[in-house]
């Protein structure tokens, strides 16, 4: 099928393709102040290599890209041979990249941290007590008509204050969802990654004072030597990690049958970071056991089994799903093609917001292979 596409300023002088809709109007004002001709994809089917790599044709300058596109070496390869300087993902994950391809073709890749870590720690916050609360398999049962009164011990659930929650990955998400979690529960936290978070850490005991001075009970915080005593330990589980080789099925069926029969294991990162067959067959032989998934190993498949089962929650991969963070990345993704093209240094701050309101300052907000391409 031939897929219709939309130009916003025909007349610029450079040419950028855009291969999704992206919300918001900044983003445009950005790249159309960068002089660029911006030609954006109306469909929402994913994009094949071939058609991208034909939407570039032979003369094109830059590219935003989706995370459900394979932005191989063969596209890179196209984009630089069409005189192309610059991508961004419009995502902070980039295992749809291939990085050491684009660092080849001599293309800085861009992505969107900074302001999606709250918004998707919000989601797994969701997650966690839609599935420890049973959320969506009670809202199943109202719906069908089945409530006929209120009964002592009806969709029995969870209790999270006081309890133990384990962060697998403490990046910035990953660090956000266990500050809330110690924040609005009081649940201590542990955590694995292969560098301490010492701010997280720092959060944590300076908050477990305050409490002690409020009469209450302390919350600690504590770096585990390994996944799998994260596992062991936590009520609760989410997982914050990068997709790489090395976290591949970095949840399967052996560390499965470490966590608790009742633990709850929620995933906002990438669907392959966990086994989902296994993750199937664990839920189905521990009904107590709980997941919450926002991502899929097969997306946008899922195994075989998943949407059967009632103490799993699943949800289309819409953790950084908010008006604010979505048209957020787009201003990002813009911005780093906007400034990689007009020459700009790199943004020398974790804070990305000021990017989002008045002028937009001139740097590239994020580009994962900076180093490795001489950038400053
Ligand atoms: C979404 O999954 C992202 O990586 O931004
Ligand atoms: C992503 O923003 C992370 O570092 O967790």
């Amino acid at each position: 099928m031939v897929k219709e596409w939309r130009v916003h300023n025909p007349d610029g002088s450079r040419r950028v393709v855009v291969t999704k809709e992206l919300p918001g109007e900044r983003w445009l004002n950005i790249l159309e102040s960068a002089d660029c001709r911006v030609e954006i994809c109306q469909s929402s089917d994913v994009l094949t290599g071939v058609e991208i790599i034909d939407r570039i044709g032979s003369q094109c300058d830059g590219a935003i890209g989706q995370l459900t596109e394979a932005w191989d070496a063969e596209l890179f390869a196209a984009l630089a041979a069409a005189g192309g300087t610059a991508y961004s993902n419009y995502a902070v994950g980039y295992n749809n990249v291939d990085v050491p391809g684009a660092t080849t073709a001599r293309i800085p890749v861009g992505n969107t941290p900074g302001v999606l870590t709250e918004t998707t720690a919000e989601m797994a916050v969701a997650l966690t007590f839609s599935a420890g609360r049973r959320v969506v398999e009670a809202d199943r049962f109202m719906r069908a008509g089945r409530y006929e009164g209120w009964l002592p011990t009806m969709y029995m659930g969870q209790r999270f204050v006081g309890g133990t929650v384990g962060v697998i990955g403490a990046g910035r998400i990953g660090a956000a969802y266990g500050r809330m979690m110690v924040e609005g529960f009081k649940m201590n936290l542990v955590y694995f990654d292969p560098y301490p978070n010492e701010r997280l850490e720092e959060f944590v005991t300076n908050y477990s004072a305050f409490i002690e001075q409020q009469g209450g009970t302390p919350v600690t915080c504590r770096r585990l030597t390994s996944v799998e005593d994260v596992l062991a330990e936590a009520d609760v589980v989410s997982l914050h990690t990068a997709l790489d080789t090395t976290t591949h099925h970095l949840i399967n069926a052996e560390r499965l049958s470490l966590m608790k029969p009742d633990a709850i294991l929620i995933n906002t990162s990438r669907g392959p970071v966990v086994d989902e067959a296994a993750l199937v067959d664990h839920c189905r032989a521990h009904p107590d056991f709980k997941a919450g998934l926002d991502v899929f190993e097969d997306e946008p498949a899922m195994k075989p089994g998943l949407a059967d089962l009632d103490n799993v929650v699943i949800v289309p991969h819409i953790a950084s799903a908010t008006v604010w963070t979505r048209q957020g990345m787009a201003t990002l993704a813009a911005a780093n093609v906007a400034a990689v093209l007009q020459g700009y240094p790199l943004w020398d701050d974790d804070d990305v917001l000021p990017f989002l309101s008045g002028e937009v300052p001139a740097a590239a907000p994020s580009i994962v292979n900076a180093a490795d391409l001489g950038l400053k």
